[in-house]
């Protein structure tokens, strides 16, 4: 396709692509950190050395001011602990501000009292939602002798604070579940002038044998630090901090996104399959990253649950600075004799003797941690979007398919594609531009040769019900005449060097300059482009997708910026780092949705992301490979972005570099279904595989995968507004449905969507069966032949290249919609299928959730929430609307009571019914036609034509 290119602009584009492709081909390793590259992180590692070296000889120096405890109790704001601390070596004086919230949370901050100058503290006005809500303490202790404070939440939870040394415990039942500064690693690095510094010297024995003082190693990275060709001259010297968290009773710790790692965490610091270095927290664009591995990508979420059988907590290290998290188990747990008093054995103890220490390391900013006494992962993870914000609720189109490529060239070629899905009978929603439709790279711009009609050209794809998703990317290209850029620069909307002047550096355009989120004007100034007047030849089906907004830099220190650039306020970049992809995320979606006049809900994709990426959209795993490593490690990516409170994710299928075979390609979109974000997508240098290229059988075979994904959409959208009222993850670990079944704890090739759908894809090449794990002790039916199984454990399935292993799970009932059609707009006034997947009791139950799949007329009661249930052979509905007797609710279910069921399956149901009626409110009845299964026990009752939105009707198997 390169060869093509003839125009002066297609040799620029070339040469950007062949700089690029120098650049990041020779990108290794080698050009990422590791934690001993990074000053702050070798000296916090240094430091917990130190403290173990002394064993229980250490005594942490932070201790807490006694006569500074104050108690303020505010029926209004909630109370607030707030204490000194002083670290009784350097004499410097700490605030400590301890706060109870809602929903079995609590809040630590800690900040410097007299900083030399302040430190960034404005981190949770971008992270939060809002201000969380403080309540008060049932009951305040202190112990006057030991100058313990003690909180108590209710009747089983507790908080205590020592003071000498500092430490805090979250105590259930009188133990600990988790414990901050309990091995004394706290180490919060105040800030200083150089002249002032006193450096740190050790003794040490020199080769003739002779003691001498020297300098400390970490005195090194303090005041300058350099890495490969770069320095980061570091003006206001070290500022880092440390804590350890240590998770008493839990060997299973998940979370903290973005790497190519397992979904339970490994151990950093020795132990059995250990890696050497901390996970890092660190948003970068990785050229074809490593998989297996603690290294930085994309992402950061500085977020983490513990589960263990009988109970789940979580931290969030709100912090967006970078961050590294070494992780470590204690599998003795001697120190603290915790084994002797958590209830092992008894009902609801695991009998697990493993704490899990964690040792939180971050470069700049104030200590800000949240900590959730849980006692469920599912409660866990409520607390955490509670706090960060609820996962936007997408339209309807953002759960079909999106069929993606480095590039679709030109409109004939975007229509050509579009209508090829629907000549092979593939549905399809959506269809995306890379940065090649731009003019020369310039956002908001359209290369005029190969898209001289955009608006045609959308409309065309609109009168499908079709979208499209265009990139913009945060770098402007700096040229003269292209408004974009001449208004940032005279409005200063970009990031500026220390010594003044827009920053500049390379990217796609070439020489570009980056727009500073944090300045709200900038942010004002940003979401007027997106408008209809500003952002020519785009229309309603338009929407986006913003890449490299880690932010990318080809030509910046790990591919990044470099931390002494300067944001709105005067804020060097370091302390901020992980906020710019959120920023620049939340402001695209807010310019979006602002942009009509009646409110639609965003469409934008990110690469970059930070904690509270949930209210804005959807992210993906970035550039992976198509071998089948990634597609394996993609499963653990996406469940872990679940765990992290991204549950809208997905992977680039069937890999973003390299050609994929067909049979990769089949496994991945086999896979790709069951993931919340669904897209193809492919390099520039790769072979045109759009899935209906591909030869026969595969082409079938993806044909029915997505198909597959069609027909599961009204179940996976009503797990869309599950998530969105409480962050439980969609696609999520095996362990959330069944938390007692410790062999699932670290299970992450198998997963459940919802409660109801278990799915074990199948990742390996050349396989033709693979073992399923069964949990729990109800049947499963596999979802194709409705097949039942009562097998409890593993299990060899057949899985040639047409199966995909997965199940419905007994006691649920899950609403489908059988009549695929081209996009998921032709579908939104089809009937529906239930399949009713009984328990052992014969009984199920399930929910469907139902609105305009576009505006926000949701959040003012216009939908559909309807739970059905099937007890004793009857299936009844009952609405589980908020406000049923409003306007609002009443007016939708009566314009939308023609969506009605038009088949039942019955699965697992043990005889031939001899009569089924359908009874209506008013008490009349009709007889149903049905056929009856023996084999398989399944029966399937035809067009009982009973309204999913207004209740009232029974169906009575009798
Ligand atoms: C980045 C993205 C990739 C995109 C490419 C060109 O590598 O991760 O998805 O195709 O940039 O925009």
């Amino acid at each position: 396709m390169i060869a093509k290119l003839s125009t002066p602009r297609a040799t620029l584009s070339l040469i950007v692509l062949l700089v690029w492709a120098v650049m990041v081909s020779a990108m290794k390793k080698e050009d990422f950190k590791t934690c001993s590259q990074s000053g702050f992180c070798q000296r916090n590692r240094a430091y917990a050395d130190e403290v173990l070296s002394h064993g229980n000889d250490f005594y942490s120096p932070y201790t807490l001011l006694q006569d500074t405890i104050q108690f303020n109790q505010d029926n209004t704001k909630g109370s607030h602990i707030k204490a000194d601390i002083e670290n009784t070596d350097t004499k410097v004086i700490f605030t400590l501000d301890v706060t109870l919230l809602q929903d079995n949370t609590a809040r630590v901050q800690v900040n410097e009292k007299s900083p030399l100058r302040p430190r960034y503290a404005d981190h949770a006005r971008y992270t939060l939602q809002q201000d969380p809500t403080a309540v008060n303490p049932l009951k305040l202790d202190k112990n006057t002798k030991t100058g313990a404070v003690t909180l108590t939440l209710d009747d089983s939870r507790k908080l205590v604070i020592t003071s000498q040394p500092f430490k805090m415990d979250f105590m259930v039942n009188d133990v600990p579940i988790i414990s901050l500064n309990d091995r004394g690693f706290f180490n919060f690095e105040h800030l200083r002038t150089k002249d002032t510094h006193t450096p740190k010297m050790i003794k040490q024995t020199n080769s003739e044998g002779v003691m001498e003082e020297k300098e400390a190693e970490s005195e090194g990275s303090m005041w300058e630090e350099t890495f490969k060709t770069w320095t980061d001259p570091k003006p206001n010297g070290p500022e880092s901090i440390g804590l350890d968290i240590s998770f008493h009773g839990f060997s299973h710790v998940y979370g903290i996104p973005e790497h190519a790692s397992s979904l339970s965490l490994k151990e950093t610091r020795g132990g059995d399959n250990a890696y050497t270095d901390p996970y890092r927290l660190y948003n970068t664009d990785v050229f074809e990253y490593a998989l297996d591995s603690p290294t930085s990508l994309y992402g950061a979420v500085p977020f983490m649950i513990a589960h263990r059988k009988d109970i789940s907590a979580g931290v969030f290290w709100m912090n967006p600075s970078e961050t590294w998290v070494d992780i470590t188990k204690d599998r003795s747990d001697q120190k603290n004799g915790i084994h002797k008093i958590l209830d092992f054995g008894k009902k609801g103890g695991d009998g697990d003797r493993t704490t899990t220490q964690t040792h939180w390391i971050s470069e700049a900013g104030v200590l800000d941690l949240f900590v959730f006494f849980g006692p469920t992962v599912k409660d866990v993870l409520r607390q955490y979007t509670g706090l960060t914000g609820a996962p936007a609720m997408p339209q309807m189109f953002a759960i079909g398919y999106h069929q993606c490529r480095w590039n679709y060239i030109n409109e004939k070629d975007v229509l050509d594609v579009d209508s090829k899905f629907d000549d092979n009978d593939f549905p399809y929603d959506v269809i995306w531009l890379d940065i090649e439709y731009t003019d020369e790279k310039k956002y908001f711009t359209w290369d005029q040769a190969k898209f001289p009609n955009p608006i045609d050209m959308e409309m065309k794809l609109d009168h499908k019900g079709r979208q499209l998703v265009v990139i913009i990317d945060p770098h402007i290209k700096r040229a003269h005449n292209y408004r974009t850029c001449d208004e940032a620069i005279k409005e200063k909307h970009f990031v500026q060097q220390p010594s003044g002047g827009d920053y500049e550096a390379w990217c796609w355009p070439g020489q570009s300059s980056w727009i500073d989120f944090f300045n709200p004007n900038a942010r004002e100034w940003w979401k007027k482009q997106l408008s209809f007047e500003k952002f020519d030849g785009t229309r309603e089906n338009v929407h986006l997708w913003n890449d490299m907004n880690e932010p990318a830099i080809f030509n910046g220190p790990e591919i990044t910026m470099q931390k002494e650039m300067i944001h709105h306020d005067n804020w060097e970049h370091r302390v901020l780092h992980n906020l710019y992809s959120l920023l620049s995320h939340g402001t695209s979606s807010d310019g979006m949705r602002e942009r009509t006049s009646i409110q639609k809900r965003p469409f934008v994709l990110a690469r970059g992301f930070y904690s509270g990426v949930q209210r804005y959209g959807p992210v993906w795993t970035g550039d992976n490979m198509a071998n089948w490593e990634s597609l394996t490690y993609s499963n653990p990516m996406v469940l872990t972005n679940g765990m992290g409170g991204v549950p809208f994710s997905g992977s680039d299928i069937p890999g973003f570099f390299n050609n994929p075979s067909s049979e990769l390609l089949v496994r991945w979109y086999q896979n790709g279904i069951f993931h919340p974000f669904f897209r193809g997508h492919a390099h520039i240098d790769t072979k045109r595989r759009e899935p209906y290229l591909v030869d026969e059988p595969y082409r079938t075979i993806t044909r029915a995968a997505i198909r597959q994904r069609y027909a599961l959409l009204p179940y996976w959208y009503t797990l869309f507004y599950n998530t969105y009222q409480d962050g439980t993850p969609i696609s999520r670990p095996m362990f959330v449905e069944f938390p007692q079944d410790e062999n699932l704890f670290a299970t992450e090739d198998q997963f459940m969507v919802g409660e109801a759908i278990m799915v074990k894809p199948v990742t390996a090449e050349g396989a033709t069966t693979t073992d399923v794990y069964f949990a729990g002790d109800q049947p499963w039916y596999d979802m194709e032949t409705h097949e039942r199984t009562l097998h409890t454990g593993f299990k060899t399935v057949d899985a040639p290249l047409e199966k995909i292993p997965v199940y419905y799970r007994g006691g649920f009932i899950i609403p489908r919609r059988e009549r695929i059609r081209r996009s998921s707009s032709a579908m939104k006034l089809d009937p529906f299928t239930l399949v009713i997947a009984l328990d052992r009791k014969s009984n199920a139950q399930g929910t469907l959730y139902i609105d305009d799949g576009e505006t926000y007329d949701f959040q003012q009661g216009s939908y559909a929430h309807t739970a059905f249930n099937y007890n004793r052979g009857t299936l009844s509905c009952a609405s589980l609307h908020h406000d049923l007797n409003s306007s609002s609710a009443t007016t939708f279910a009566e314009a939308m009571k023609q969506l009605r069921i038009e088949r039942i399956h019955i699965l697992g149901i043990k005889k031939t019914p001899s009569r089924i009626q359908l009874v209506s409110d008013n008490n009349e009845a009709h007889s149903l036609a049905f056929d009856y299964d023996d084999t398989k026990a399944s029966l399937t009752i035809r067009d009982p034509a009973a309204s999913v939105t207004q209740c009232g009707w029974s169906i009575v198997v009798e």
